[in-house]
């Protein structure tokens, strides 16, 4: 009679219509057009979810395909010793409705590596954890091969805590690409005013992004300031995947297997929803203890919460994936990658190149010493080869001439363009960020970068089109011997000097 009444009951109640997919407030979580709760006896079980229109599109991306032994087989790959990297990688997948009960609001996990290095297959192993990683990985988002921004803003909010994926972010525009990791890492969209004039409360989120591209996140977020970069970067893990080994020959029998996951999704997501449900009151508390533990481990700094947060809410998903029988990674050689590899890669590649001093115009006058002309000053106190011009070496060819008593350089545009491709930066950001950091005094200028020098043959005599930039002497990675001249983004000269 009682089972009866309760059932009356429910049934009377207006049905919760759900906007989004991930927890709810009493505990349960909404996968797709299911909601998996806990009974009165505490025995976990989906049923139907009543949805938004919205949310009730996008319900047929998480339904299952192929088998989970397939998605497993195909995530054991990363199993290995040495793949530690992927490993994470694939485990943020199970982070990403943990992020729930931390207080980031959202996390990027950035892969960067070579062309062939595995980056897409990881990012479709992740995301078929949960759904069709056809339809949770975006290829080149806002640009005109990948979503709108607006229908972006729209899937965000209704995987809400499941993760979706952006690869080959560099062919996002570049304007897009900030917008949109803003828009990860903080949660939500803006407001907006209806064209009836009502304000419209932006959707929300909070979960575990990945993107993927040929190079680091600073060199597509080039021309964005000091703040702008911290709000994002304090929420970014950044992953370096390894150089191939051209002799590593393994791959050619197991690519079939790691294609697998295109194939087999959704259903690791289902069993890992169970669980999470079912310890839904003890996941605070692990991911509080876990933070706690790693922070306390290696004297974390206070900017580091988010970070923490982030390992805390992989390796407390991991285990609990493990302990359903998902994978086989060793989750505690895991945590020992994370504190002794990729904590330290974080603390110096990210937080060093994060406000690198001469930014983009640095690195690309370190890369290049091999080919800086030095001189002393502008003009040659006697036509022909003049001693106070110091060559190239070896094999160098003159693409940048530095002034040194000047603390200025010309740069070849057409080399500075190529060197932009290549990273795949746009040449105009990478202008703007000069611009910006005051180190440009010209950007259209003249220059025959190799006067003076006795024997560079005809290379470098003629005068080619020039970015006239202000250096100082470190950056160059000269020695600073004078003292004077550090202050890359003045445009104050320093005093000649007689020698060098
Ligand atoms: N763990 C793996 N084992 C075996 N083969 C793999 C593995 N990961 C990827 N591959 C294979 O290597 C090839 C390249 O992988 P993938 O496309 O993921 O690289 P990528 O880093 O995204 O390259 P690009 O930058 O060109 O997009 C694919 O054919 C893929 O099937
Ligand atoms: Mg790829």
């Amino acid at each position: 009679m009682r089972a009866y009444i309760e059932m009356i009951q429910r049934q009377d109640q207006p049905a919760m219509q759900h906007m989004g997919y991930g927890t709810t407030e009493g505990g349960g979580f909404v996968l797709g057009g299911q909601l998996c709760r806990r009974d009165a006896h505490g025995c976990v079980a989906f049923a139907p979810a009543s949805l938004d229109r919205t949310a009730a599109s996008m319900a047929h991306l998480l339904k299952p395909a192929g088998t989970l032994d397939n998605w497993k087989r195909a995530a054991n790959l990363y199993a290995r010793p040495g793949e530690e990297p992927m490993a994470f990688v694939v485990l943020t997948g199970f982070a990403a409705p943990l992020l729930h009960f931390t207080d980031t609001s959202g996390l990027l996990v950035h892969l960067c590596g070579e062309s062939g290095t595995g980056k897409s297959t990881v990012m479709a192993t992740t995301a078929a954890i949960w759904g069709n990683p056809k339809a949770l990985v975006q290829h080149a988002p806002t640009s005109k091969y990948g979503s709108t921004h607006n229908a972006l803003m729209a899937e965000l909010g209704v995987l809400h805590n499941l993760p979706l994926m952006f690869d080959e972010l560099p062919l996002t525009r570049p304007e897009g690409v900030f917008r949109l990791l803003h828009a990860l890492v903080s949660g939500y969209e803006r407001n907006r005013m209806s064209p009836s004039l009502d304000l419209k409360p932006g959707r929300t989120w909070q979960s575990v992004y990945l993107s993927a591209a040929r190079c680091p996140l600073r060199t597509l977020a080039a021309g964005f300031s000091d703040g702008e970069h911290a709000a994002v970067f304090e929420r970014t893990i950044e992953i370096a995947l390894p150089r191939i080994d051209p002799r590593d020959r393994r791959w050619i029998a197991e690519r079939a297997a790691a294609e697998l996951a295109l194939t087999n999704y959704g259903h690791a997501g289902q069993v890992f929803t169970q669980w999470l449900v079912a310890n839904y009151d003890r996941l605070p508390k692990l991911i509080d203890t876990k933070r706690e533990e790693l922070m306390l481990r290696v004297g974390a700094r206070r900017d580091e919460w988010c970070l923490f947060s982030g390992f805390a809410a992989v390796l407390v998903a991991a285990e609990m994936a493990k302990a359903a029988g998902l994978h086989d990674i060793d989750v505690e050689a895991l945590g020992q990658w994370v504190i002794d590899t990729l904590l330290p890669a974080q603390r110096q590649g990210g937080g060093a190149s994060r406000r690198e001093p001469g930014g983009l115009l640095g690195e690309f006058l370190k890369e290049n010493m091999a080919n800086t002309v030095v001189a002393r000053q502008r003009r040659a106190i006697r036509p022909g080869p003049d001693e106070s011009v110091r060559g190239l070496p070896p094999g160098g060819r003159p693409y940048v001439r530095y002034i040194k008593n000047y603390g200025e350089a010309d740069i070849s545009e057409r080399v500075f363009r190529d060197w932009c491709r290549r990273k795949q930066v746009d040449y105009r950001q990478a202008v703007a960020d000069m611009k910006r950091r005051g180190q440009l005094i010209r950007e259209h200028c003249r220059c025959a970068l190799a006067r003076g020098l006795a024997c560079s043959g005809m290379e470098g005599q003629e005068k080619v089109r020039c970015l006239r930039v202000c250096v100082s002497a470190s950056m160059v990675g000269l020695d600073d011997d004078d003292g004077e001249n550090r202050n890359g983004s003045s445009h104050r000269r320093s005093p000649a000097r007689p020698g060098w």
